[in-house]
């Protein structure tokens, strides 16, 4: 930011939260460079009042937040932050997956509660992960990450993949003891997992999303979850962030995280510095270091 600060006009927008759309539109104008959180919508409408803009440096991985086509039509760099985040949002993955399989949540509330009586030998059993097979939705750097820990739990690997070496969603849906999901959303991947594929899964079985929200759909899940079609989820993201659906607040099943996949001050530091540079590449008309594909 400091690099940021010294070669450039900065127009801070730190409104303690997300800026309103029309607080977008109105301040994009005359401005050479955006840097974007994913809770800002830069759709058609902000990218149009961006008349000067040249790049828009998006401070994730995922950029479904960005209108890329409406960008590129006209000629604006779309940037995002990949690799920076891949240990600390697969390190998250493996908190929430031993989070909801030894029932964490539910033993720190008891204990809250202060309902808590002391050691019992059948007391929140859980599932042991060394032998189980962990099914990866999407075969990217979060997911192979996720996999590199995975095998060091003893758990065996099965995974989607857009070539032909991968599980099919189906076989691996019903084979997985737990379904761990690292696509980008995207319209093919929104609401991939609903009711069937929920039904698809083990009755045993464990889901966790640390991607995007919509690409679960919530009322599926929480029937699901409810009706104990499967035995738990771990969430990190929602459909519509910050709500979170009121059937799954209930739920003692359900690991509900507050999107902190990439949280950690070194990750939050080095995706900073990369759209930073990226923006500062673009504006000196130099390429970018990590345009979105
Ligand atoms: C990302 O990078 O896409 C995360 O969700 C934000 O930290």
């Amino acid at each position: 930011m400091a690099r940021l600060e010294a070669a450039f006009d900065l127009d801070r927008i730190e409104a303690g939260g997300p800026a309103s759309h029309d607080e977008l539109v109105r301040r994009i104008a005359g401005k050479h460079g955006l840097l974007s959180m994913v809770t800002d919508t830069i759709d058609r409408a902000v990218i149009e009042a961006g008349t000067a803009l040249r790049v828009i440096a998006n401070v994730a991985v995922g950029y479904n937040n960005v209108d890329v086509p409406a960008a590129r039509e006209r000629g604006i760099i779309v940037t995002n932050t990949p690799d920076v985040l891949t240990d600390a949002t697969a390190d998250l993955t493996l908190a929430l997956i031993l989070a909801v399989t030894r029932r964490l949540g539910e033993g720190e509330r008891m204990v809250r509660r202060g309902d808590w009586k002391g050691w019992a030998f059948d007391q929140l059993l859980g599932m042991q992960l060394r032998g189980r097979q962990l099914g990866i939705v999407g075969w990217g750097r979060i997911g192979q990450a996720v996999a590199e820990r995975a095998a060091a739990f003893g758990m065996t690997i099965a995974h989607t993949s857009r070539s032909s070496t991968g599980m099919p969603l189906d076989r691996l849906l019903s084979t997985s003891d737990i379904v761990s999901l690292h696509v980008p959303l995207t319209p093919d991947t929104r609401h991939m997992i609903g009711q069937p594929e929920l039904a698809r899964m083990k009755r045993s079985a464990y889901l966790i999303n640390t991607t995007r929200g919509p690409v679960v759909d919530e009322t599926a899940l929480a029937w699901a979850l409810k009706n104990r079609l499967i035995s738990g989820a771990a969430l990190d993201v929602y459909e519509r962030e910050p709500e979170v659906h009121p059937d799954l607040l209930p739920l003692e099943n359900v690991v509900l995280a507050p999107h902190l996949g990439s949280a950690t001050t070194e990750t939050r530091t080095a995706m900073a510095d990369l759209a930073a540079s990226n923006a500062i590449a673009v504006l000196e008309g130099k390429p970018p270091l990590t345009p979105v594909p």
